[in-house]
């Protein structure tokens, strides 16, 4: 019969062994012997690390998008503190106000909606706004709970958001890489119309906020990315407010500032 006691005081026996025998195992006079007994007393260390390491895979599938597994992990609490202070720069960036209607286009599973949410109140509006359905679901699935009605999901096209012209006070546009980037990510010239789409469905004077690690540190070629995104927001109609790339105070990223024009 299984003995739990004995067998509960071997496997804490030898978890207590490890770090001695990790502390002990380089040190001049051990023994052969002993050094046995450290490799032996690895294989619990392995397991665990195996165990951790792979937890990850068996939480939730991730989804074609492999920024939904971060955002599941943010919304754990991991990242949060993170996530919460990117969207009060974002919030004191646009100067978003109570009662104004906002677009986070390319907002993955939501993490910034919440925020936003809570600074245009009742009476404004959060559209959450993804091409990547799976990711949208799990939004909606989070707004159901919470039995909210002002912040709206949104599943997009590629190009092509379902909401009416001049909707929008304010669209935030984080790290999707969609502009400029056609050489060498996209491969297909989209950047012109998915920004007449962003103009379309912005009211007159809204701002309009691209953050995007890309400005800091390019990820296709040599030339500066934040002119080429300068330029592609003129030609769309937008003005800019701010006239170069600015570094984000809370992440690793930069950021733009445009207004559509009257
Ligand atoms: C890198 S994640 C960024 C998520 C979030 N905005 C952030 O800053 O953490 C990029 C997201 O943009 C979405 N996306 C890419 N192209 C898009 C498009 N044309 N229209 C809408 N969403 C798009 C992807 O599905 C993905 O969820």
């Amino acid at each position: 019969m299984l003995n739990f006691r004995s067998g509960w005081k071997k496997l804490s026996d030898r978890f207590i062994l490890i770090p001695e025998i990790i502390l002990t195992k380089n040190l001049p006079g051990i023994s052969s012997g002993d050094r046995k007994i450290s490799v032996k007393n690895k294989i619990p260390i392995l397991l665990i690390l195996i165990l951790v390491l792979t937890i990850p895979l068996f939480a939730e599938d991730p989804g074609p998008d492999r920024h939904y597994l971060h955002h599941i992990i943010s919304e754990n609490g991991y990242n949060k503190p993170i996530r919460e202070k990117m969207a009060l720069e974002y919030i004191g960036i646009f100067g978003l106000k109570s009662g104004e209607s906002i677009g986070d286009v390319g907002c993955a599973t939501g993490d910034f909606c919440w925020y936003f949410l809570d600074k245009v109140g009742k009476s404004g509006k959060v559209y959450g706004i993804d091409k990547n359905e799976v990711s949208i679901n799990y939004l909606k699935k989070r707004v159901d709970k919470k039995k909210v009605d002002n912040l709206i999901p949104v599943v997009s096209k590629e190009i092509g958001f379902p909401l009416p012209d001049k909707t929008l006070d304010a669209v935030l546009l984080s790290e999707v890489h969609m502009l400029g980037q056609k050489d060498k990510l996209h491969q297909i010239d989209i950047e012109k119309p998915f920004l007449k789409e962003i103009y379309r469905v912005m009211k007159p004077g809204g701002r309009f906020l691209v953050v995007d690690g890309a400005f800091v540190n390019p990820l296709s070629t040599p030339v500066n990315y934040g002119d080429i995104v300068i330029k592609l927001c003129r030609q769309a109609g937008f003005k800019a407010v701010t006239k170069e790339v600015r570094r984000c105070r809370n992440c690793e990223s930069a950021y733009l500032l445009f207004v559509r024009e009257k």
